[in-house]
């Protein structure tokens, strides 16, 4: 009889290899290879023994891609514009999204909430908890006002009786909280390893597909932030959705990695309040609100997050430092991105930093991917070094280049439209972006700079 055989699986990147390593032999991973058990195989004399398992069935048919239905209105909107937006439009039938973010950001929160205006379309919801009881649940659902026949509640962790349930109440919307809990008892290791979160999702996908019912995955992260489970579930679903903030901070942004079905770049922005989650409509009041008067260290970028300009406060804090190597500090802002703008503003400016501590922070828990977000950072860290502020109807945006000249970045009208929105008039616009600009509202002044030095001295009269 075929022997059961352990095989060893890498959690980072699915890499699979009959030999535990400490380190994965693939991606390089430390600490990442968990057992797991393999189906027996049958033996090459056994198989030349076989009849062949893949018998040549009927041709199957095919349709034409123009003959395809898929329409745009068959998505169901939950009436959360936030959520709405970041999903591409709306939940696809038959989507799967996994649910990503930190221990206690909200996700369990978010599932709940949109489930209260599909219930009232008359959709029915199956939410499974892996992780609370019924009763816990209902003071949560109480707590956020949702009530409704349609959501019906499951607490169970067998994947088999979860499809069972989807099978006897046909629900609309399948909802499972969490993934790495869920587990399929004929695979050895219990719930949570590589094998039972591939098995158990390639399942539950399984029927998701076959009966149109968008299924959401909520997922948990390990300790780096990235989803605990193999890359390889981040590849089978359609829509892998960040829920991030910083947990003392109210909010929180719901961010597309991938979506099949939309845009990564979308964001939906929440606050958390003592009656559940709340959608900010006005991100930029809300990020720039608290902003300090005249002090050094602080400015407004104005960048582009999916379709949408938001403003936010950059702040800079530059002192003296106490170690030998100085502390670089980057909060909301890539720290790479920073150690470049830092050498070029040495380089090519001859501001030095050299025995400094560097601290940027971006308030609100916002994060600036943009290279739109640069200029602004400069100017925070040139205006606390020199204790010079920046004038408070400043808004900025341009991408900085190694020789220290400002380029031009997209959707400038937007980002001006919104600043002038907000009542910040002035823009030290990168030069060449000048030729390009033909809706400006009268109201905006615009300062063309071709480099850092160019905007330093406009800004803080500096020679
Ligand atoms: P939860 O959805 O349980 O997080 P996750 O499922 O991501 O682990 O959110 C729990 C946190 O949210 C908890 O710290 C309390 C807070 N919270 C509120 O502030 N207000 C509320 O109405 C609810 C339901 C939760
Ligand atoms: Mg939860």
């Amino acid at each position: 009889m075929a022997k059961i055989r352990s095989v060893y699986i890498c959690a980072q990147c699915g890499n699979e290899s009959p030999k535990w390593y400490g380190k994965c032999p693939d991606c390089g991973e430390w600490n990442s290879m968990q057992e797991s058990v393999k189906a027996p195989e049958v033996s090459a004399a056994a198989k030349r023994h076989m009849a062949p398992t893949v018998a040549l069935g009927e041709p199957i048919e095919v349709i034409t891609i123009a003959d395809i239905v898929a329409d745009e209105s068959s998505r169901l909107h939950t009436g959360i514009n936030e959520f709405d937006r970041v999903m591409g439009g709306g939940v696809v039938r038959g989507g799967v999204s996994l649910f990503c973010g930190d221990p206690g950001i909200g996700k369990s929160t978010l599932l709940l909430q949109i489930s209260a205006p599909l219930c009232m379309q008359g959709k029915k919801i199956l939410y499974v908890s892996g992780e609370e009881s019924a009763r816990q649940i209902k003071l949560r659902a109480k707590r956020l006002g949702v009530n409704s026949e349609n959501l019906l509640i499951a607490s169970v962790t067998q994947v088999g009786a979860i499809l069972a349930a989807v099978e006897r109440y046909n629900p609309d919307v399948l909802m499972i909280d969490s993934i790495q809990t869920i587990y399929l008892p004929t695979l050895n290791p219990s719930a949570g390893t590589i094998s039972q979160i591939r098995e158990c999702t390639q399942l539950l996908m399984g029927a998701a597909k076959s009966q149109e019912i968008p299924l959401f995955l909520v997922g948990h992260v390990n300790k780096d932030g990235a989803i605990a489970g193999p890359k390889v579930l981040e590849h089978m679903v359609d829509t892998v959705l960040y829920f991030e903030g910083e947990r003392h901070l109210s909010f929180r942004i719901l961010r597309a990695v991938k979506n099949r079905f939309g845009s990564t770049n979308e964001i939906g922005v929440f606050k958390m309040t003592g009656a559940g989650l709340e959608e900010v409509e006005n991100p930029s009041f809300e990020m720039i609100a608290g902003r300090p008067s005249g002090v050094s260290g602080s400015a407004i970028a104005a960048v582009i997050e999916g379709s949408r300009p938001i403003l936010a406060e950059v702040q800079a804090l530059v002192a003296k430092s106490s170690f030998t190597a100085p502390r670089r500090v980057a909060t909301g802002f890539d720290f790479n991105r920073a150690a470049l703008i830092l050498a070029v503003l040495e380089k090519r400016c001859g501001y030095f930093f050299g025995n400094l501590d560097a601290y940027i922070n971006v308030v609100g828990g916002l994060r600036l991917d943009e290279p739109a977000a640069d200029l602004p950072v400069a100017m925070a860290l040139i205006s606390n070094l020199i204790d010079k502020p920046i004038p408070e109807e400043y808004s900025m945006f341009g991408e900085i280049g190694l020789t220290g000249e400002l380029r031009s970045v997209s959707h400038a009208e937007l980002r001006i439209q919104e600043s002038l929105r907000l009542g910040f008039h002035k823009f030290i616009v990168p030069k060449s972006l000048m030729a390009h600009l033909h809706s400006v509202p009268q109201s905006a002044t615009l300062i063309p700079a071709a480099s850092l030095t160019e905007a330093f001295r406009a800004v803080f009269s500096v020679s």
